[in-house]
């Protein structure tokens, strides 16, 4: 049984996705209509099934409605919508999870957050394979998308096969991480990605150019790094030759400030939740984060009050206006870092040679709109939300379907 607590949590703002929950709302009307007993069982999925498809191809035309976009429809009906680098096709990507998740033939459960979440990955994938311009770049986050939360990738996780995939399709492959780590050798991510690494290393189907196309940007938009492949090494690049426009203007006397004035507030809410004596603050060069003491854990609900506090108490100041930064909860701990995934995809793509936004891919995990990290990405490439490496691995079956 769902405890009151638990909906109330859920229902939370910064925890939702407006525009998952509108299409919800939309759904949930057919749903009603077709809920009760049925005599004939097929010919209500039918029917339900045709509604459902109505409903998806309705938003899609939204979606593909390219008026200026104070005047979109779209926006009008869900404000915080964002930019869409691709058109989506939302119908044939509901008839293609709607045998797999039963959506049309469920009478008593309606089509929920994550039926729709992973209709618009599929969409997002097969808008991807079909669209005008070739794709060129998949970036992945870290955590909780290529290995279990504060893992590590081994050789034979079933994911490392898809992106050695990805990489015989000549496209590039990013890992776009918070995980900052200054050190120039690259030491502490070739330790996370070591299954990886090997792999592609010893393959014999990648060419020593396909060996070279991966690259790792830590820190959020701070250290990029690009793989050599055969060598199984990580070649330091130097922000002169990627940091855009944009973020060159930042001082670092402004950075710092921003670093002081978050360090200070994860220290006061450490002090006001007792967490002295389970928690540590780790302060970094680009990052500060408040983590948990060895044996110890934060709960869910201290790590959402901690990173909300610092976004608020953050977005307040003038430094923030300056330059930019990701406050979000890692699940175990809360960091607040300079930069973000906007960032870091926008830098990739400027970098490997004029890849526009709807030839990227970001896949990641963190997507709500407040206290997570993936969220800047949708802003510099097309996104799709995962929530576990095992889903990782489904839609990156999918694309590689579609891709043909
Ligand atoms: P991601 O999911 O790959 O973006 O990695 C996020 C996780 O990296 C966080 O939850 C932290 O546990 C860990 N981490 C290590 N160093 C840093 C840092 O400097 N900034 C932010 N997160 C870090
Ligand atoms: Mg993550």
């Amino acid at each position: 049984m769902t405890s009151r607590y638990r909906v109330e949590y859920a229902l939370k703002t910064h925890r939702r996705d407006e525009f998952i929950e509108w299409i919800k709302g939309l759904l949930v009307v057919p749903f009603v209509l077709h809920a009760g007993p049925t005599v004939n069982e097929m010919k209500t999925v039918e029917i339900s099934r045709a509604r459902y498809a109505e409903i998806f191809r309705d938003v899609e035309q939204l979606i593909r409605d390219k008026s200026l976009p104070h005047l979109s429809r779209l926006r009008s009906l869900v404000p915080s919508i964002g930019t869409f680098f691709t058109e989506l096709p939302l119908e044939r990507a509901f008839l293609e999870q709607d045998p797999k998740r039963a959506i049309s033939a469920r009478r008593l459960v309606s089509p929920s957050f994550n039926d729709i979440r992973l209709i618009l990955n599929t969409a997002q994938a097969m808008a991807l394979a079909d669209g005008e311009h070739p794709l060129k770049l998949v970036t992945f986050d870290g955590d909780v998308t290529l290995y279990d939360d504060g893992m590590s990738l081994l050789k034979d996780d079933p994911v490392v096969a898809r992106l050695i995939k990805l990489l015989s399709r000549n496209l590039y492959v990013g890992i776009v991480t918070a995980a900052g780590y200054p050190d120039k050798s690259g030491a502490n991510y070739i330790v996370r990605l070591k299954g990886l690494v090997d792999a592609i290393q010893e393959s014999t189907d990648l060419t020593s150019d396909q060996k070279n196309n991966v690259y790792v940007m830590g820190g959020e938009s701070n250290y990029l790094f690009r793989l050599k492949g055969s060598e199984a090494e990580l070649e330091w690049i130097s922000p002169r030759d990627w940091t855009i426009s944009e973020v060159t203007k930042w001082q670092e006397s402004d950075m710092c400030e921003l670093l002081d004035t978050a360090q200070s507030v994860l220290s006061h809410s450490r002090a006001h939740m007792n967490l002295q004596s389970s928690t540590l603050i780790v302060r970094k060069e680009r990052g500060v984060g408040l983590v948990p003491r060895e044996g110890h854990v934060i709960c869910r609900e201290v790590l959402e009050e901690v990173v909300l506090t610092a976004q608020r108490r953050l977005e307040a100041t003038a430094v923030a206006g300056r330059v930019s930064f990701s406050a979000f909860n890692g699940g175990h701990d809360v960091w607040v870092d300079i930069g973000d995934k906007r960032l870091g995809v926008l830098s990739l793509r400027r970098y490997l040679g004029a890849i526009e936004g709807d030839q990227a891919l970001h896949v990641g995990d963190q997507f709500a709109s407040v206290g997570a990290n993936d969220f800047k990405a949708r802003m510099a490439a097309c996104t799709v939300w995962i929530a576990s490496p095992k889903e990782t691995v489904d839609i990156m079956d999918e694309l590689v379907e579609y891709l043909g």
